[in-house]
Order: C-alpha cells, then structure tokens, then sequence
C-alpha cells in the first residue's frame, strides 16, 4: 500500500523525470553546426567566455532572431568586451542559426 507521503514521493521523482526529460530535448550544440556556423560558434565562445560561463550562453534562448542581434550588440558595448563589429556580426549567425536556421537569418536580413 503506498501511503500519502510515498505517494508524494512518486510523483517528485515523476517531476523530475518530466525535467530532465525536456532538457535532454535541446537544440543542435553549436559544435554541430555547418560551417561557416561552426566556426562562428568558434568565435562566440573565444569573445563571449571572456566574461561568461560557456552553460550560460549555450542555454539561453533568445525569443526572436531580432533579440539576439540586440544581445550580442548590447554584449559588444559592454566596456573591454574585445569584440568587433565584424565579430558581433558573425557572432549573431552562429547564434540566430542555431536556434532558428535559415529562416532566422533571413527574417534577421530583411529586418535591417
Ligand atoms: C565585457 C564582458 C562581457 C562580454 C564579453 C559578454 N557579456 Fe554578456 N553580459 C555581460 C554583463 C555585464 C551582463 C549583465 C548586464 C546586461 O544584461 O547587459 C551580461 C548579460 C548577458 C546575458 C543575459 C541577458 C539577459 O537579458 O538576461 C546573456 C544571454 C549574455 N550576456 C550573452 C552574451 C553573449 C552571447 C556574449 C558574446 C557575444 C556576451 N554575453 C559577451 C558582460 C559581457
């Protein structure tokens, strides 16, 4: 017989299941990406570990291709960032492909 309190138990481990589940369920790594992607992705993780936590960046989405344009500008203006123009750009296509693909990169182009 299970009592309430087992009971209770049951369905913690279920959550948990449930979590780990969706986490497992991520988008392509960036390592994974086609070039030139990839090697933008390279990039991103030289500039953007200098004053972050890879687990950080790597798990963040950004709700629109837009947003991460504005992120990594944003990030670019942060005083000592080391990052060019030219390296936000690239930066932003690692970033936009990976979670929004050709697409992404399109809406991005026409939005400019
Ligand atoms: C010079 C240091 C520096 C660099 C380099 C840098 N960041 Fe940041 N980042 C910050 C600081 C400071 C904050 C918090 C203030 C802010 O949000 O602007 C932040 C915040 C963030 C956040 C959280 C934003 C939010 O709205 O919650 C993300 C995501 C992020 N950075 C991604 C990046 C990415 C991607 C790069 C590489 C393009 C990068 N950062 C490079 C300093 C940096």
């Amino acid at each position: 017989m299970c009592t309430s309190r087992c009971l209770w138990y049951l369905s913690l481990v279920a959550a948990l299941l449930i979590i780990v589940a969706c986490g497992s369920k991520q988008q392509p790594a960036t390592t994974e990406l086609p070039e030139p992607y990839a090697g933008y992705c390279t990039l991103m993780k030289q500039r953007c570990s200098r004053c972050h936590e890879m687990e950080r960046i790597e798990g963040y989405r950004a709700p629109t291709p837009q947003a991460w344009d504005f992120l990594v500008f944003r990030m670019k203006h942060h005083r000592g960032s080391g990052i060019s123009f030219d390296d936000a750009e690239n930066i932003v296509q690692c970033l936009v492909y990976r979670d929004f693909g050709d697409e992404g990169l399109k809406a991005l182009g026409e939005s400019k």
